[in-house]
């Protein structure tokens, strides 16, 4: 088999939006616009945009999900609590994909990953609701195999492992422990495709931690949005999602290279 052959597929880059909205409703008002940032984020390679429409509304509105629907032409990942509403909303925005999260009003980000054992017959309802209307679904999980199993059993037809966890024991020094929790995503990713499920990952990441984990070679996208945002102040986010791009196919060498 040629070196071609063997190379696992490129890793899409969805560019996670909130943080634009997060800025403008600081202010009210209009500025900076959502829509614009993510036409941007996709001339810079962006293959998808990720926005989450929280509970509070916090960040993502309502009117931000109908104008990406409407105005991208990439796929749109709408993030969501499992909850009547969201899925309502979801149906009538019919995106492309929806990932389901856990949601905590007091949290101020996706703290942990969705809890698919305990999920119950709610959680399956949820899933096979927006998969009968075409809609790519997607559970945002630690790397637990339970979890993944029990994704798997719902008839989920992704899995995002939740990179939070590890990306903040990288930040805090504790190496020892940020290597297990490296290892723990890796077992995930190769036991998530092997039942089946296509394999995503997000949360915290920079450019260090996209580069170190497109490695492995069972996974398809990484969902980035905060530090792509913050990075944006100082480069600009046509530079920053370029340059993330750039990292992704860097590490996904690596990963030929150890093929
Ligand atoms: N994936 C999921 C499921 C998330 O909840 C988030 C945060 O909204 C992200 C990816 C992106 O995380 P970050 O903003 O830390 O890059």
């Amino acid at each position: 088999m040629t070196a071609l052959h063997r190379q696992p597929p490129a890793i899409r880059l969805g560019v996670n939006v909130d943080h634009v909205a997060t800025v403008r409703n600081a202010r009210g008002g209009v500025h900076p616009d959502v829509v614009r940032a993510a036409l941007l984020a996709v001339a810079a390679g962006a293959d998808g945009i990720t926005a989450h429409l929280r509970e509070d509304r916090r960040h993502i509105r309502d009117e931000d999900i109908r104008r990406l629907k409407a105005e991208l032409l990439v796929p749109l990942n709408f993030e969501m609590a499992a909850t009547d509403e969201m899925v309502g909303i979801a149906l009538e925005a019919a995106p492309h994909a929806c990932c389901l999260v856990p949601e905590r009003r007091e949290e101020r980000t996706t703290e942990g990953g969705l809890d698919v054992l305990g999920g119950g017959v709610t959680l399956a309802r949820h899933v096979d609701t927006l998969a009968r209307a075409g809609i790519r679904v997607s559970l945002f999980v630690a790397p637990d195999p339970d979890q993944i199993a029990a994704s798997a059993d719902i008839g989920a037809a992704v899995v995002e492992l939740h990179t939070g966890a590890w990306c903040e024991l990288r930040a805090a020094g504790h190496g020892a422990e940020a290597e297990a929790e490296f290892e723990r995503l890796r077992r995930a990713a190769t036991q998530a495709a092997a039942l089946g499920l296509e394999v995503h990952a997000g949360h915290g990441l920079d450019y260090e931690t996209a580069e170190a984990i497109s490695v492995f070679p069972e996974l398809r996208e990484l969902n980035i949005g905060h530090f792509l945002i913050g990075e944006a102040i100082f480069v600009g986010l046509e530079a920053s999602v370029r340059r993330m791009r750039q990292v992704i196919a860097h590490g996904r060498k690596a990963a030929l290279a150890v093929a």
